[in-house]
Order: structure tokens, then sequence, then C-alpha cells
């Protein structure tokens, strides 16, 4: 894990580097320049360009009319003189003009001037970025008084030498200027050019020298509207600067939004930001490697009581190689001063610890701070978590991600080696002494009874202080959100106690390790929204979810429950959501559930969401109860069908009063749909029901043996054609079946039966595989099994014992066996011809008990029909026993004499020899 985190790291980095060394190398140009109008004349280059409205465009709100005029990418290495559009605009006004990506390397005089057939005087958005220009001539932009954005990132300017004097005069609607990834090496004489564009409000530039002189002189007092400055660069090493001196802002009093972001800056003045203390309310310092808390409290001196500063970014302010680092309280010095300051983001700076002294005795977070983050540090435990409830303003917390190898809940370990004192069940009540509860071992209380008793007795509450935060979990009493994802906590979540956290509301914890969910949780009971998904649990009890009544969205996607959902191997599968009446969306995706419970959803009322997609259910055999319910996933099962109880409560809702106004889908993509006889009604309703049904466009069904597909509305409806008219045939037999006692009169009967008699393999084989039959040519791949082994009930341990190991274990066949492979709720019947559709061998051990049973000789006449029917050679026969003649019944006589007959050695020499020998007929 380390080392893959550390190869990573290495190659990000290097990638980084390599491709930070390209920016410049296109600004090597060896064709002759000629400074007054670069390398070509403006009078020979056409562009046959596209009409666009800008809609991919950030800016785009600027050019609402659809007059844009997109030429980039053209390889065009001058501007353009005649612009072709497929469609000219009546009125020739043009008001974007889109030149990036080109190879333009100068801007002559004039380059936006009326051409021929199109005016640039009402241009408000400009696109030069990505080119390779070196040379702005002084009146390049004569003429647009409207323009009110440029876009000039990625090109080889270098101040001041690219720049001829004035060139920014005729620019005085200017609001959006983008520099970035040009060459700035210092800012000495910007304001003097500058100063003109008096309608500025943002300007990006990067700083691109450690040590120049980067002061925003005098003329910035002019631009009196600019509201952000923005140093960063769009990746590392474009912006460079070492210092930020003291009278760098000096002259720009308005900026509210001062971006310093990956600078390589070391050190901020002291006075650096004081001009900006009563304006600048979002400040970014984050990846300034060397930068150092101690750096931030330095710099943020400028601001101490600013009533401003809203937001302090200072995420990586340490460089990734360095040891760990303690917060202490100083850090804080200067932020503590602030009176309004509601985000500080601290993450990746490799926090392993806090001091003590920054939660006690007094917390020493600004008390007007509402959201924290910490991601991407190193917390390890330590004692200032009995502290943390101090920070009681915090209302949004993040500590995700800190690959942190602590457990949460150890703590409650000590409540384990236990006296139990008092009444157990009075103890939940809300209004218990804080103390009192600690005495109890939480693990030896009968949930169930307790809350079969008294739901309510869950929700608990109780006030932190110090003693009891050595005790239990406390939490800052107004926090309504954690973000603790990712962290690998490996951990179970044990029946267990959180205190002071009564507001709070959401709680992340996806991509951890919390492998058994056992629960209750106690002091949660306001919690409306619990994500616990990629958790890897394989184990939820039905306690787990009583602490939280009042949950209206629950994610558990991404964990192992198919077992604990699954009825037949979960006595408490039914109780599993007990206590979340008020849930609004659950999901359930990829949980690897077979089955359900069928009342697993029956106090949920307010069900809006459900899906469960992503799971191996073959049947529906769940309840839905709510009336609100408008959108149900099960894609990605292994659904044949649906049953007609869904569907009609499906088609109920869409006439139900909450879904007043909206849609009710289904989600059924993704599912090996049958279309056969059976499913006749449900093909009619997806065809006239009023439920949007979303499949897959690389959904299909088998049809008469043949892949049908399913990626549109008509395509149901074809299936449904195609089934009616199959299904005429059908439907004679079962009537047959249906009609053979009675109504004809006797004769009929007596007729029918005989034909029944005659028939009945063939008959009840239709009937079973009603819904699987297709021809097997080319589908030999589709089987499931290698072999189903058919055998008499006393062979089990034989089976189990001789069979299984030496044909799947030595010779990597996969087997049906009855005792082991039988889908549990299917028939017996059924589950034999299944298994017989889907081996591709039927290996029936014949001895004199098998003949004398009669699910034997059911399996033995249903292979022999699966014979005939898909005319393919399945069965094979071992004798296990050598039996008289006389006593075979015909049709095994007349078996034996058509079918591969195997004897099962009395040697035991010979066994070895016999198992290859089976596995190779298998294998034919
Ligand atoms: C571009 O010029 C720089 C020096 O100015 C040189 O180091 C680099 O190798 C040149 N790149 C190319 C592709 O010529
Ligand atoms: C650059 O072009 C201008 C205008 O065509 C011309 O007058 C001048 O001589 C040229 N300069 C060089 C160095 O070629
Ligand atoms: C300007 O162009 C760059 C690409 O060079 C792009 O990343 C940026 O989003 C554009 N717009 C603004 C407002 O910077
Ligand atoms: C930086 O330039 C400004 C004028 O733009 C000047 O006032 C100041 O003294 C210079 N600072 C240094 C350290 O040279
Ligand atoms: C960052 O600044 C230091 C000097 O403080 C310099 O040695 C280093 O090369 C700079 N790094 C980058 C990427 O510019
Ligand atoms: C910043 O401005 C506030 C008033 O908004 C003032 O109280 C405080 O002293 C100023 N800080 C500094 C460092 O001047
Ligand atoms: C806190 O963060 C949330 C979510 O990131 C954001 O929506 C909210 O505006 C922030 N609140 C404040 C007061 O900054």
């Amino acid at each position: 894990m380390m080392t893959s985190h550390i190869l990573t790291y290495l190659v990000y980095t290097y990638l980084r580097v390599a491709f930070a060394n390209d920016i410049f190398e296109k600004c090597n140009n060896t064709r002759p320049f000629n400074s007054t109008i670069g390398t070509c004349l403006r009078q020979s280059t056409v562009a046959k360009c596209l009409n666009d409205n800008f809609s991919t465009y950030e800016d785009v709100k600027r050019c609402q009319n659809n007059r844009c005029i997109k030429c980039s990418n053209l390889g065009l290495s001058c501007i353009p003189d005649k612009y072709i559009l497929k469609s000219p605009f009546l009125d020739e006004k043009a008001c974007g003009l889109d030149l990036s990506q080109n190879l333009i390397d100068a801007l002559p005089d004039y380059a936006f001037k009326d051409t021929s057939n199109l005016s640039f005087l009402y241009i408000r958005v400009l696109y030069l970025n990505e080119n390779r220009l070196r040379w702005i001539s002084s009146h390049t932009f004569d003429g647009l008084s409207h323009l009110e954005y440029l876009n000039l990132t990625e090109n080889c300017l270098e101040w001041k030498d690219s720049f001829q004097t004035g060139v920014f005069m005729p620019l005085e609607a200017i609001e959006v200027i983008n520099f970035k990834r040009n060459k700035f090496f210092d800012f000495i004489d910007l304001d003097n050019e500058f100063h003109y564009m008096t309608n500025l409000s943002q300007l990006y530039i990067n700083p691109y020298n450690a040590s120049g002189n980067f002061t925003l002189g005098p003329g910035f007092r002019r631009l009196t509207k600019l509201l952000r400055i923005s140093f960063s660069g769009l990746s590392q090493n474009d912006c460079s600067v070492n210092t930020i001196t003291q009278n760098m802002f000096t002259n720009t009093l308005n900026v509210l939004e001062l971006s310093l972001r990956e600078c390589n800056i070391t050190d901020i003045d002291e006075q650096a930001l004081l001009p900006l203390n009563n304006t600048v309310a979002d400040l970014d310092l984050s990846y300034n490697k060397e930068l150092s808390f101690t750096g931030m409290n330095k710099a943020l001196k400028g601001l101490r009581y600013s009533q401003a500063l809203k937001r302090l970014r200072a995420n990586m302010i340490y460089s990734n190689l360095e040891l760990g680092i303690e917060f202490k309280e100083e850090h804080l010095e200067n932020i503590k001063t602030l009176q309004n300051i509601e985000t500080l983001n601290i993450d990746l700076n490799k926090i392993e610890i806090f001091n003590k002294k920054v939660f006690e005795p007094e917390s020493q977070w600004p008390t007007s701070l509402k959201n924290l983050t910490l991601a991407g540090n190193r917390l390890t435990a330590g004692k200032y978590m009995n502290s943390v409830f101090m920070a009681e303003h915090i209302i949004r917390l993040d500590i995700s991600r800190q690959h942190l190898d602590y457990d949460p809940f150890a703590n409650y370990g000590r409540m384990d080696k236990q006296t139990s004192l008092y009444n157990r069940h009075n103890i939940m009540y809300t209004n218990i002494s804080n103390h009192e509860f600690l005495e109890l071992n939480l693990n030896t209380i009968d949930w169930w009874s307790v809350f079969k008793t008294s739901p309510t007795t869950f929700s608990l509450t109780c006030e932190c202080d110090n003693m009891l935060s050595k005790k239990v979990m406390c939490l800052p009493k107004q926090i309504e959100t954690i973000k603790w994802r990712q962290s690998f906590i490996y951990s179970a979540i044990p029946p267990a106690v959180i205190c002071g956290a009564s507001q709070l509301k959401h709680l992340y914890m996806s991509f951890n390790l919390f492998h058994t969910w056992q629960g209750p949780v106690l002091g949660l009971s306001n919690l409306e929204l619990l994500d616990l998904s990629d958790n890897y649990c394989k184990n939820l009890t039905k306690y787990f979810f009583l602490g939280f009544p009042n949950l209206l969205v629950l994610n558990i996607s991404g964990n192992m429950l198919g077992r604990s959902f699954n009825p037949f191997k979960n006595d408490d599968a039914h109780d599993l959501f007990a206590n979340l009446q008020h849930i609004r969306t659950i999901d359930m995706s990829s949980l690897k559930i077979v089955d359900l419970s069928q009342s697993l959803f029956r106090d949920m009322t307010y069900l809006e969401k459900l899906n469960l997609s992503n799971n191996y259910i073959t049947t529906w055999t769940t309840d839905l109860r709510s009336p609100c319910l408008y959108h149900l996933d099960v894609s990605g099962n292994k659904l044949s069908t649906l049953p007609e109880n869904l569907t009609t409560y499906l088609e109920n809702l869409t006439r139900s009063a909450c879904n007043k106004g909206r849609n009710v889908t289904l989600v059924l993509g993704n599912n090996p749909l049958v279309c056969s006889c059976k499913q006749l009604p449900f093909w009619k309703w997806l065809n006239v029901g009023k439920v949007q049904v979303h499949g897959k466009s690389t959904d299909f069904c088998t049809l008469n043996g043949n892949p049908f597909p399913l990626s549109s509305m008509a395509d149901y409806r074809r299936v449904l054609l195609a089934l009616k008219d199959i299904c005429k045939d059908r439907y004679w037999v079962s009537w047959v079946i249906g009609a053979s006692s009675g109504m004809f009169g006797i004769l009929m009967t007596i007729c029918v039966t005989i034909a029944l008699y005659k028939n009945r393999w063939k008959l009840r084989y239709m009937y079973y595989n009603r819904k699987r039959r297709h021809t097997h040519q080319g589908f030999e791949c589709l089987f499931s099994n290698d072999a189903m082994i058919s055998y008499a009930k006393d062979r089990a341990s034989f089976i189990k014992n001789k069979v299984v190991p030496a044909l799947e274990n030595i010779h990597q066949l996969k087997l049906w066996v009855a005792d082991r492979d039988s889908m549990p709720g299917a028939s017996v019947a059924e589950n034999i011809v299944h298994a017989i559709y889907s081996s591709r061998k039927t290996v029936l051990l014949v001895d004199e008990k098998y003949l004398n049973s009669s699910w034997c000789v059911y399996d033995l006449n249903m292979a022999r029909q699966e014979s005939v029917e898909s005319n393919r050679n399945l069965i094979i026969v071992v004798m296990m026993e050598r039996i008289p003649s006389m006593k075979l019944p015909l049709n095994i006589m007349r078996m034996l004499r058509n079918e591969i007959v195997l004897e099962y050695p009395e040697n035991e020499q010979y066994l070895d020899a016999f198992w290859t020998n089976l596995a190779l007929e298998i294998n034919k």
C-alpha cells in the first residue's frame, strides 16, 4: 500500500515537472521576426471559421446572441483579414471571436478593425490563448471599445518587451483579462500601461521570477473596480515569487479575492496584507509548500481583527517530504482574531496531532468559524481528542483521508469489563445522568426488547464535559456535518454512545473498513443522512439502525451484505431496517444481494427512491408499501421478469397523491429479461403502463433462440407483438393441462388423459422449462455447470467426499449437486429442470435405490427429455453396482443401450482411471 502511494506520488511529480518544463518551449521561434508586424503581413490570411454560440465557454453570458466566431486550432500564423463563415451574420456584427490554439506570434496594429464582411466594433469576447504571441503593437486593440473579456493565457509574452506603449489604452470596457502562463519577470511600469483599464474587475497574471519586484504601482489606484487578483497559474511552476513584500498591494484597495496559490512563496511580509484589511474576503495561500503555519500566521498579522475575511485557504503549506506537524495554539494567534471568518481549509498539511491548548482551557478557534476542513492530514489519536468538543461553534467538519490506523471505537472496550449496576432499561431514557450509563456494558443489553417496549428510548441526549469526554466520544455541540471518508478505519461499529451530537445531521463515512455494523449507536437520533458506502461490511445486525429513527437518506452501497439481507440465511433479515420509518432514499446498490426479505421495507411509508442496482436478484420477492416511491432502480440484476404485484404497485404510484407533478421511473437495464409466454403480462405492462422505464441500449432478450434487441420503446412493442403471435400455441398447452378434469365430457377426458399420460414427461418438461427454452447449437458457453450429478439420497456423503473432490478439485469441473446448489424457494422439480438445462451433461449414478426413488426417476426422465428436445448427448450413466438385468425397468434398459455407460470400479486401483474417463466424457 505504502509503496504504491509513493510510486503514484513520484510518477505524478515527475509528470508535473516534465510538463512544466515544456511550457515555453514552443516559444523558441526560429522564423525571422519583424518586430513591427510579426512574421507575416495581414493581407494574405483567410480563415474558414465556425459559427458558434460559445456555449461551452465560461463567459458565454457576455454573448447571448449567437454572433460568435470560432477560429481555434486552424494553424493560423497571422490575424486573418477575411473570415469565412458557413452562415454569415445578417448584421455583420460579431460579438465573440475565438482565435485560440493557433500559431499567431504577433498582433499588428488595427488587428481587429472591420474586414470586408464583418464588423468587430461591438466585439465583447476575444480569445487569443494558446498562441505564440510575443509582440503586441500599440494600436492592436484600437476600436475594441466594447471588449469585456480578453484571454491571453499560454503565449510567449514577456513583460515589458512584448508590449508596445499604450496598447491597453483602447480597452476602456475590459472587465476580465487573463495573462496566465506568460513571462512577467517583474511588474515595473505595469501600472503605467494598465491604468487605462478602469473597468477591470478580474486580473489573472503570474509573477515569473522568484526575486522580482512585483509591486503593483500607484497606477492601480485608478482601477477602483478591481475585485479579484489571481497570481496562481494553471499548474505548478507557472507562478514564482518568493516573497510578498510590504508594498505589493498598497494600491489595490478594493480587492475582495486574492489568490497567491502555488507561487513558491516562502515569506509574506507582516504588513503586506494590511492594505486589504477592510476588503479582502477570500484569501488563498495554498500550495506554497515552504510557507508553513508560522508563515501563514505572520502573513495574517496585517489582517488582525479583520471583519472582511470570510474564507482562508491554506492547504498544503508544508512540503510532502517533511515530518508530521503538531498544530499549536500559536498558529491560530491571528486567525482567532478574525471577526467573520466562516471557512478555514487546512487540508494536506501533515498535521499529526493538535496541541491540547488549541481546545483547552478555551477553544482557540474563532467563534465565527463554521466550516473547518482538515482532509488529507495524518491525524493520529491523542489526548486532544478528549477536548475536541470544546470547538463548539464548528458546524461542518471534514477529516477525510487521514490514512491513520486508529479505531475510533476502541474507547468502548473499557466498558466491557463491567459490572452492570442500574436497571438496564431505565438508563436509556433521555434524562439520564451522564455518568450512569458508563457503568453499563452496552454489549449485554437486550436491545431488541428495549426497542419493542419503547422505540423512543433510543433517542439519547447527553451533555459533554471534561469528565465525560474521557469516556465516550464527545462532539462539538453545534456540529451538523462530519465527513470522515477514505481513512482506512478498520473497525467494527459496536454498541456505542456519542455525546453532544444532537445536531448532527449528515455523516459521511464511506471508503473505510467498518466491517461489522453491530450497533445501536446512541446519541445520533437527529441524523438525517448516513453514508457508509464502500466499507467492505459483511455483517449487519438488526440493532444497527435502531439509533437513527429520523434518518432520511441512507447509502450502504458497495458492501458485502448479501448474506445479511438473505432471509434464508439470516433470521433477522426481515428486521434489518427496523426504526427507519421516515426514510426517503436508500441506496443498496452493489451489495451482492441475492434475496430480500418480503417485509424488509414494510414500515417505510415515505420511501421515495430505492436503488437496488448491481446485485444478484433473480426473483423479486420484497413488498414495497410506500405511496411516495418514484424512483426504483433494479438495473444490473438477474431478473428475468417483474411479478405482477410489483408492476401493479408501480402503476398505482403514478396516480398517488405524493407523486403529483413528478414521473415514476423504473430503471431496468442490464437484466436478462425473458421474452416468453409466461411473461406476456409483463411485456403488456411495459408497453401500456405510465411508469417511465429506462433500459440500456445493449439490452436484449432471447426470443425463439435469437437475441432480440431491447433498446427502445419500439423494441418493447415488437416483443409484445411477437409474443402475442407465438403464445397462441402455448395457450393450448396450458389449456390442455388445465382443462383435463372436466368440461369436455368423459370421452374427451379419457382421450386427453391417455395423451397426457403418454406424453407426461414431455409435458412436465415443457411446463417447468417454459421460460428457459432455447435451442442449443452455439450456446455451449452459456452453461453455467459442466455436469449435473443425479444420485440417490443416501449417496450424499459419497458425493461430498469422493465425487466433488475428484471432479471439481482435480479435474476442475463445475458440478451441480442438489444438496449443495439447489435454489432455495424453488420447487424440487423446478430445480432439477433448471439444473439439467444449465449443465452440459447429466451424470446419473444408478443403483437399486436410485431406481426406487421417485425424484431420481424424475431426474432421469427429464434429462432424457432435454436430450431429445435439444438434440444434445447429455446423459452419462454410471452403474454404481451390478444390477441384474431382470430388475432393470424397460426404459432404463433402452437407455443403457443408447447412452454412454461407465461402471464404477469395485477395485480401488482403477479409481483414478475411472475419474479421468468420467471427466473426459463430461468435457466431450
Ligand atoms: C528553447 O530555448 C531554451 C533556452 O532559451 C533551451 O534551453 C531549450 O532547449 C530550447 N528548446 C527547443 C525545443 O529548442
Ligand atoms: C518590418 O516591416 C516593415 C513594414 O513592412 C518594414 O518597413 C521594415 O523594414 C521591416 N523590418 C525588418 C527588420 O525587416
Ligand atoms: C482562458 O484560456 C485558458 C486556456 O489557455 C483557459 O484555461 C481559461 O479557462 C480561459 N478563461 C479564463 C477566464 O481564464
Ligand atoms: C519595486 O518597484 C516599485 C515601483 O514599481 C518601487 O517603488 C520599489 O522601490 C521597488 N522595490 C524594490 C525592492 O526595488
Ligand atoms: C522556489 O524557490 C526556491 C528559492 O526559495 C528556489 O530555489 C526554487 O527553485 C523555487 N522553485 C521553483 C519551482 O520555482
Ligand atoms: C483591520 O480592520 C479592523 C476594522 O475592520 C480594525 O479593527 C483592525 O484594527 C484592522 N487591523 C489592522 C491590523 O489594522
Ligand atoms: C460551508 O461549506 C458548505 C459546503 O462546503 C458551503 O455550502 C457553505 O456555504 C459554507 N458555509 C460558510 C458559512 O462558508
